[in-house]
């Protein structure tokens, strides 16, 4: 009997974040549906077991360590990329941090930091990627619900994924001629280290109950948007939140 044939097949996605959560779940299924995976991520040894998992169920990938925020780092995992495997069909940017302190104590420096890890890290992987990329790629940045509604202590956070939906809007509007779509997915509560590490959430500050996510339905809709089938969506942004934002 003939094998389907998978969504991907031939393509070439790159993850940023993609050793864990839900970075390492849309790589998997991008990967499971026939792309060639590259997974960027700023730990070697998180690397080498995200590879060897996903080699393990078959799937094509590499690894390329890069702190997202470093112009140099950014560029030579497009290049190892591009070496690798030739082409750019999907860019995922999905690596971001937290820090949980109010705006009057926040060191300038941790400011900086998430700014750049959350929305320099998309521009800089968007900037050498995107000559690379034919018509018909996309790109999907990871944005969250704190860019809409937002909590104490997240400043930085909600404001760089605030910038990061503004970004796609403007980078989406650049990239009509080239064929080239751009969106972002605000995901809600999604059961991954990063939501349980958080201490408005452990404290009960931040209430998650109700609706949590698994991070492979947060991947499914990365896959949409990157997909054919989305391709008269563009510079938007999905909610994925399990109808939390509409919980009064
Ligand atoms: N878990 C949630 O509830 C939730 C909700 C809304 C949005 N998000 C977003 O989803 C995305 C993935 O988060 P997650 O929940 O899977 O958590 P996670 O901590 O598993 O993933 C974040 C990834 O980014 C990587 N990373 C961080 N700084 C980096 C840097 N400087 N360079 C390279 N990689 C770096 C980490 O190593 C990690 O792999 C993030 O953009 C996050 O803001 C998560």
């Amino acid at each position: 009997m003939e094998r389907a044939r998978r969504r991907f097949e031939e393509r070439v996605c790159l993850v940023t974040g993609g050793t864990s959560g839900i970075g390492k779940a849309t790589a998997t299924l991008f990967g499971l549906e026939g792309a060639r995976v590259s997974v960027v991520g700023h730990d070697e040894e998180d690397g080498r077991h995200a590879l060897d998992d996903l080699r393990s169920q078959g799937i094509e990938a590499i690894y390329a360590n890069a702190d997202v925020a470093d112009e140099h780092e950014a560029q030579a995992a497009i290049v190892r990329t591009l070496d690798e495997w030739g082409r750019i069909d999907v860019l995922v940017n999905n690596a971001a941090m937290m820090t949980f302190a109010p705006v009057v104590d926040l060191p300038t420096a941790d400011w900086d930091r998430v700014l750049a890890v959350n929305l320099r890290g998309a521009f800089l992987f968007s900037k050498f990627a995107v000559p690379r990329m034919s018509p018909g790629s996309s790109i999907v940045n990871v944005s969250s619900v704190h860019a809409h509604e937002t909590t104490v202590g997240v400043a930085p956070y909600a404001a760089s994924k605030a910038g990061l939906e503004a970004l796609t809007r403007a980078l989406s509007r650049e990239l009509v001629d080239h064929g080239i779509r751009v969106n972002s997915i605000a995901p809600g509560s999604v059961d991954t280290p990063m939501l349980w590490e958080n201490p408005n959430v452990k404290s009960g500050k931040e209430k998650v109950e109700g609706a949590i996510g698994k991070p492979e339905d947060i991947a499914a809709a990365i896959l949409f948007l990157a997909s054919d089938e989305a391709r008269f969506i563009n510079g938007t942004t999905l909610v994925a939140d399990g109808g939390r934002l509409d919980i009064l």
